[in-house]
């Protein structure tokens, strides 16, 4: 059981491979892009041991000679000083040009690696090994690598594609539950932005996709992976048309910023942005009630957060501000106006404060 996405951008274009079992595989299904042997797998502990095993034997079967590095597990894996010490592990496994660095984890690691594979020797192959759904649905696809700086989030980054995604749907069985929500989440998104049969698939399935159906799940995450490739192919550099991939991320990120990213992860914190998101316009008479009302069902029965936390202006602003989406004081946001279609549009701040206060 396995299916695969192209992700079309000229010479540049990569699959992104989805199925069980995949990660067993990955030493066969890497073999046509003619890497070097020597190459670096970035990890973090939780992941590793469950992992690294099997990753390690598929890349050494078909002639690989993998270093594994460790990042810690978490959010502040994404710095400077993490990715500083990347560069000394890749000196030390000796990664030249024409090897590649792996990222098997989350988001968190892939962005991380990512940078760094963009930036050791000038940018060298990276390959991504998403084992949270979040990541293989998002984060792992369309080049986006950051580090963050200490004032804000992924404020340190390029657009660096990788050369492959291989996402293997059986490391999501050992996925916390919190974690899978989130990822369901960005799932949710693409049905919103883009595909409005999808949202309705999503609400008729979503408790058996909750228990980690491979079947289902392999159908979502490759219909959301589909999705993102087409619009990574039309606007690689988010000009215009993938900031509709932020539905739900400018207010997503300040509550996750305000909730000093503990008191939600990055799935829930889109959640909420979502619900916001979908009240301004309802608000504004472009979305209607009804539709709304099914968004926030879905995430309800999907176990997110639906309730805006209070947030007072000042600390709202202060978030905001360092965010990439404002504009003369104005927020870009990404707002729905009708399932499957989204817009996006400039809000001033005196429009948004009543929906958290
Ligand atoms: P994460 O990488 O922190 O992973 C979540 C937790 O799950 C971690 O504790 C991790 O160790 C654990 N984990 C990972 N895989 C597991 C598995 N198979 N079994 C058990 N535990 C596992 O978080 P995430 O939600 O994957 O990613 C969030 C990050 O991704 C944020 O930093 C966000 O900014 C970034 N992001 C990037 C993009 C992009 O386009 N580059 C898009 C969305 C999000
Ligand atoms: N996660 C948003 C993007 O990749 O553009």
């Amino acid at each position: 059981m396995a299916g695969r996405v192209k992700v079309n951008l000229g010479d540049r274009s990569y699959y992104i491979h989805c199925g069980v079992g995949l990660l067993a595989e990955a030493g066969r299904l890497l073999k046509p892009l003619k890497l070097a042997a020597p190459c670096l797998v970035v990890s973090n502990p939780t992941v590793a041991e469950l992992y690294w095993p099997q990753l390690e034997q598929s890349l050494r079967e078909e002639g690989w000679q993998p270093h594994l590095t460790l990042v810690p597990d978490g959010e502040e894996a994404k710095s400077l000083k993490v990715a500083a010490e990347l560069y000394d592990a890749c000196l030390a496994a000796g990664i030249e040009r024409g090897a590649a660095i792996m990222a098997l984890g989350g988001g968190v690691t892939g962005d991380v690696a990512g940078f760094v594979a963009a930036t050791w020797l000038r940018g060298i192959a990276f390959i991504q090994l998403p084992t949270t759904l979040l990541a293989q649905v998002d984060a792992s696809v369309g080049g986006k690598v950051a580090v963050n700086h200490p004032r804000g989030k992924n404020l340190i980054g390029a657009f660096y594609q990788p050369a492959a995604v291989i996402a293997d749907l059986d490391t999501l069985a050992t996925l916390p539950p919190r974690e899978m929500r989130a990822g369901l989440a960005e799932v949710i998104k693409y049905g919103v932005i883009a595909d409005a049969a999808f949202f309705e698939y999503l609400e008729e399935n979503i408790e058996k996709i909750l228990t980690g159906d491979r079947e289902l799940l392999e159908r979502v995450v490759l219909r959301c992976c589909a999705i993102k490739a087409e619009i990574v192919a039309a606007d690689e550099r988010e000009n215009d048309l993938r900031a509709i991939l932020n539905f739900g991320h400018s207010l997503g990120h300040a509550f996750e910023a305000v909730g000093g990213y503990s008191t939600y992860n990055h799935g829930e914190a889109v959640a909420l942005g979502m619900v916001a998101a979908a009240r301004l316009a309802v608000r504004r008479s472009s979305f209607s009630p009804q539709e709304s009302v099914r968004l926030v069902n879905l995430l309800q029965r999907t176990g997110l957060p639906v309730d805006l936390p209070p947030l007072k202006a000042q600390a709202l602003l202060a978030a905001l501000e360092l965010d990439k989406k404002m504009r003369h004081g104005r927020l870009r946001m990404v707002i729905p106006e009708r399932l499957g279609q989204v817009k996006i549009t400039l809000v001033a701040l005196e429009e948004i404060l009543p929906l958290i206060s």
